[in-house]
């Protein structure tokens, strides 16, 4: 499927064409009546009678080759409402044999500045396919033509694309399987990025060894694939200014190790690296953009095998923090590999704040199934500006406790900590905890437990299933609002 945008300067509507229209909430057409032929203002008053006019997008066959499309606006409407259109528009029109269309903007005027721009936004969103082992693939191509002076400012139109690609990137990472996409592929292909404009700096595990990142090793030390700790750097500021770090979980794929999943379903856990591909599609919009500001991705590549080298349960580690951790539990991965990218983040970047993204605990699911992401954070305001960002492009977060009377629940006799509580519930705050014990010097730091929101069955609103890229829409809003 491809979808062809392209914007003219003229107002002239393209004869060939489909014509989408916007209209109002009562579907007044009368000032429909300048872009139209008197003829088919005529047949679609008479037609319309006829229609359920709750539905928000009523098309008219004008003739076999050609439709008139009348999409509904609502007062008041916010930006997520008219991508959630645009997503509609698409879901109706995909399988249409004449797919070229001639948005007029100027029937936009009066309605939410950048309607149309989010309108396209939300429709290429939702077209997105993941296709690359299909022999048969869906050849399509929707061609849209843009006219009138309502269009998106080139601004916009690439701050649109960049953060279409760079969710596309993320949703790509996320649906590659477990063989094509081991931790060296992975390593490899963030390399690549260079091309983009960002600084990768890649570490391997001689390197890491080396560091003394012996809670991320471990997690990886029963698979043949190579672990890596990778960080991306964009200096959207051109100085030395602090910057905004983001941490990404990617366990390429989780076993759960020597306390092995169960079969059922074991496959899902090809998305445990998902927190790591939104950091990744994140800086790649950021630098496809050029966003004003001074931003750092790490990831933590891994895959969690077992085998004769892997951890134990019962194992103690000592962390690039000096930390040390009893594994109770090999399947409670992503905290070991978080908690020494988080420590090395603080100590190397100094940033403004640290936002760390997991699949990390089923819990969350339980707890807010697939609308929200968990938030835990040490700082309300950070806290409030993720909430904030996510009411407004519709990437829902929901602030859950952290308390120091959960500590007890982590505290080990033989270590420092240990990395799962068999007792005591609270499974995802208890995890969160440990995670704040990584944060040595008291840095704002959130973290989203996305377990519930990476990977979609049944498709959302704004995708059609499968790797959904919630999170890379989310952090763009939140820079783009507080820190740009
Ligand atoms: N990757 C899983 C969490 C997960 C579960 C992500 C379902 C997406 C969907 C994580 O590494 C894990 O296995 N967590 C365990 C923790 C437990 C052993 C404390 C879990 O949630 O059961
Ligand atoms: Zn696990
Ligand atoms: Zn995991």
């Amino acid at each position: 499927m491809s979808i062809v945008i392209n914007y003219k300067n003229t107002s002239k509507k393209i004869n060939s064409s489909n014509i989408v229209l916007f209209v109002d909430e009562k579907f007044n057409i009368f000032s429909l009546k300048k872009y139209i032929l008197n003829s088919e203002f005529s047949f679609i008053s008479d037609l319309l009678k006829t229609k359920d006019l709750k539905k928000k997008i009523i098309n008219f066959d004008i003739n076999s080759k050609k439709k008139i499309i009348l999409v509904s606006l609502k007062k008041n409407l916010t930006s997520s409402d008219v991508e959630n259109l645009g997503a509609k528009f698409y879901d109706e029109f995909k399988e249409t044999k004449h797919s070229e269309y001639c948005i007029n903007s100027d029937t936009a005027k009066g309605y939410l500045t950048n309607c149309v721009g989010y309108f396209l936004h939300g429709l290429k969103l939702k077209s997105y396919l993941f296709e690359k082992y299909k022999s048969k693939k869906n050849k399509k191509k929707i061609s849209i033509i843009v006219i009138g002076k309502q269009k998106p400012s080139l601004k916009d139109q690439i701050k649109f694309k960049a953060i279409e690609e760079g969710t596309f990137y993320t949703r790509d990472l996320v649906s590659e399987p477990g063989n094509i996409l081991h931790p060296d592929e992975y390593a490899k292909r963030l390399s690549s990025l260079k091309k983009d404009g960002l600084k990768i700096n890649i570490y391997d595990e001689k390197k890491l060894k080396k560091l003394g990142m012996n809670t991320l090793l471990g997690v990886g030390q029963g698979s043949i694939r190579g672990s890596y700790l990778v960080t991306m750097e964009w200096n959207g500021l051109k100085d030395k200014s602090k910057p905004l770090a983001f941490v990404g979980k990617g366990v390429c794929f989780d076993t759960g190790g020597i306390s092995l999943k169960p079969a059922k379903f074991m496959e899902d856990m090809t998305y445990d690296m998902a927190g790591s591909a939104v950091v990744v599609g994140l800086m790649k919009s950021l630098a496809l953009r050029k966003a004003k500001v001074n931003a750092v991705g790490v990831v933590g590549l891994v895959e969690n095998m077992p085998g004769g080298n892997a951890q134990r349960p019962g194992d103690i580690v000592k962390s690039y923090s000096g930390k040390t951790v009893e594994i109770l539990n090999t399947d409670a991965e992503g905290r070991l590999v978080l908690a020494d990218a988080l420590t090395y983040t603080e100590e190397k970047f100094k940033p403004k704040f640290i936002v760390d993204l997991a699949t990390l605990t089923g819990a969350i699911i339980v707890s807010l199934g697939s609308e929200y992401a968990g938030l835990f954070s040490n700082d309300d305001k950070l806290s409030n500006q993720l909430i904030n960002a996510g009411e407004n492009v519709e990437e829902k977060v929901w602030r859950m406790p952290l308390n120091k009377n959960f500590d007890k629940l982590i505290d080990s006799k033989n270590a420092d900590m240990q990395n799962i509580n068999y007792v005591g519930g609270a499974g995802s705050t208890t995890a969160a905890q440990f995670l704040q014990r990584f944060i040595i010097k008291k840095t704002p730091w959130a973290h989203l437990d996305i377990a519930g929101m990476a990977f979609s069955k049944y498709g959302g609103a704004l995708n059609s299933g499968g790797a959904t890229g919630y999170g890379v829409r989310l952090l763009n809003k939140l820079i783009e609002d507080n820190y740009e």
